[in-house]
């Protein structure tokens, strides 16, 4: 166990901290918010609550001192030596796990050296928590990189209260069942009081993975796990409740960022560098193939080619954010999204007029949201999303109550989102009727389907979502235990 001195009540534990270290040419260190979901929504949440979080800083160097982050956070990094984001990063967390939370879209990679190293990280994780939470301490580890962590860190750790939370699906027992570690994770997991997901479904499957692959009996979203002989962690017998918590975003904060006179300025000045079409439309993304982006272009480049829709007139704007870059599946989709982009800018762009305009690059929030407010159509088409909160940041920023958006069947912001344009990104006609149908709508139909999800996510910020979550933990069914030798 780390310990360093100060001890706190809340802890989040994630993979990464809410900012990423940049060393420049000059060996000057930068410090740029990490990319993702998580880090939107739980860098908002932490700001109000405080407490420490610890994370990994994004590279391979010597894990800094404790600092305090801008947010008021206590940040505790924790160090990957180059072999390590190898093996846990980029090979099990994203070669291995990922591609089977949804739903193989690339086949996933066994190695049982990475396994060997996910676990070693995650002890080490569960090692600094142990170090930085205070007796009876809440700590929230988040997302699939850390499934040891709650089993790992109740060992050390009896006294503490433990939550952990799923931002990406929960894949059916038929899929999670091909891991050869199937059951290390579910006891890994097990080791928590409370394990929220993002759709009901998802708890489901992960209920039902537990019955089929541990033997465990349930009562509706209550497991009890009597244990097993080769239980090394000692985390059972327990019970701990799983259930459907989505998460969301700031919405308030975001909507007066979209307000503020700069911002309005910057989304004219967007469409006016566009050379004012009739229609933006967006796309914002990871450059993940979960993402469906490339099915996304496949009916953009089909709607050009019916000449349904053409630039100046009509233009894609995809900002497309670099990501896991190391990874063969996402280098094999950077070489396919540019080959599909510099295709249909060669077949369909004009001199000054771009079909698509591709933007592989990171944003302010501010550019964002000026961004939101430019796009007539914001095109979320992922093929699987646990949430997605591109599309729910659109919303947000569209208090003129104008825009539109399509999204996927797919993503756990469908399930909230029931007046978007719904669409199946495998259906490219179906998804082609959608953009045409989300364009060309009557245009009071189109503002009360924004005011009525706009309606749901104030309604379902991430605040709301965190006093949920934490209710929820706070209430879960085992009583902790008092620390050893107290
Ligand atoms: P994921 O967590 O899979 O990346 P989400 O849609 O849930 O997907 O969250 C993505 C977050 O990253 C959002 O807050 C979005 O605004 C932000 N984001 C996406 N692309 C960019 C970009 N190019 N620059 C800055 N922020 C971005
Ligand atoms: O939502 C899934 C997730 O892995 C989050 O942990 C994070 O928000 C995002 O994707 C970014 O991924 P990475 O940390 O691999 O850059």
């Amino acid at each position: 166990m780390v310990s360093r001195g100060r001890t706190f009540d809340t802890v989040v534990v994630a993979n990464r901290l809410p900012v990423d270290r940049e060393v420049d040419a000059q060996g000057q260190t930068h410090w740029r918010t990490s990319p993702g979901g998580l880090v939107t929504a739980m860098d908002s949440v932490m700001r109000h609550r405080g407490g420490a979080w610890v994370g990994w800083v994004g590279d391979t160097g010597e894990a800094p001192e404790p600092f305090e982050g801008d947010s008021g956070m206590h940040l505790y990094p924790v160090a990957l030596g180059a072999a390590e984001v190898e093996e846990f990063y980029e090979g099990f967390s994203n070669a291995t796990l990922w591609p089977i939370y949804h739903d193989v879209i690339v086949p996933p990679t066994f190695h049982r050296r990475w396994w060997a190293t996910y676990e070693a990280v995650n002890r080490r994780f569960a090692e600094v928590t142990a170090g930085v939470a205070a007796e009876g301490a809440t700590v929230w580890v988040h997302d699939y990189q850390l499934q040891l962590v709650p089993a790992l860190l109740r060992d050390l750790r009896p006294d503490l209260r433990i939550g952990w939370f799923d931002h990406i699906p929960f894949p059916p027992v038929e899929l999670f069942g091909q891991l050869p570690w199937r059951e290390e994770l579910l006891r890994g997991l097990l080791g928590a009081d409370f394990l929220g997901f993002q759709r009901t479904t998802d708890a489901g499957n992960f209920i039902r993975a537990c019955r089929q692959l541990l033997g465990t009996t349930s009562k509706g979203e209550v497991i009890r796990w009597e244990g097993a002989d080769d239980d090394l962690l000692g985390a059972a017998p327990r019970t701990v409740r799983a259930a459907a918590v989505p998460i969301s975003i700031d919405a308030a904060d975001l909507e007066q960022l979209a307000k503020t006179p700069a911002v309005q300025q910057r989304a004219a000045e967007i469409r006016a560098s566009l050379g004012d079409p009739e229609t933006v439309l967006l796309g914002v993304d990871r450059l993940d193939y979960t993402k469906g982006i490339r099915h996304r272009l496949r009916a953009v480049a089909e709607l050009l080619d019916d000449g349904e829709i053409a630039p100046p007139q009509v233009t894609l704007v995809q900002v497309a954010t670099p990501s896991r870059e190391r990874v063969a599946a996402y280098q094999e989709l950077r070489h396919q999204i540019d080959g599909m982009v510099g295709r249909i800018n060669g077949d369909y762009s004009g001199i000054g007029h771009a079909a698509v305009h591709y933007l592989h690059q990171s944003y302010p929030r501010e550019e964002m949201a000026a961004l939101f407010q430019a796009a007539d159509v914001m095109l979320v088409t992922p093929l699987r999303d646990g949430m997605n909160l591109v599309a729910k940041e659109y919303v947000a920023c569209r208090h003129d109550l104008g825009g539109a958006l399509v999204l996927s069947e797919f993503t756990g912001a469908a399930h909230e989102l029931r007046q978007a344009y719904l669409c199946n990104p495998h259906d490219i006609v179906g998804l082609k009727r959608r953009i045409l149908l989300a364009m060309r709508d009557d245009p009071e139909q189109k503002r009360r389907r924004m005011q009525a999800m706009r309606r749901r996510v104030f309604s379902h910020d991430v605040e709301a979502w965190a006093r949920r979550y934490l209710d929820a933990l706070a209430m879960a069914p085992e009583r902790p235990q008092r620390r050893s030798g107290d």
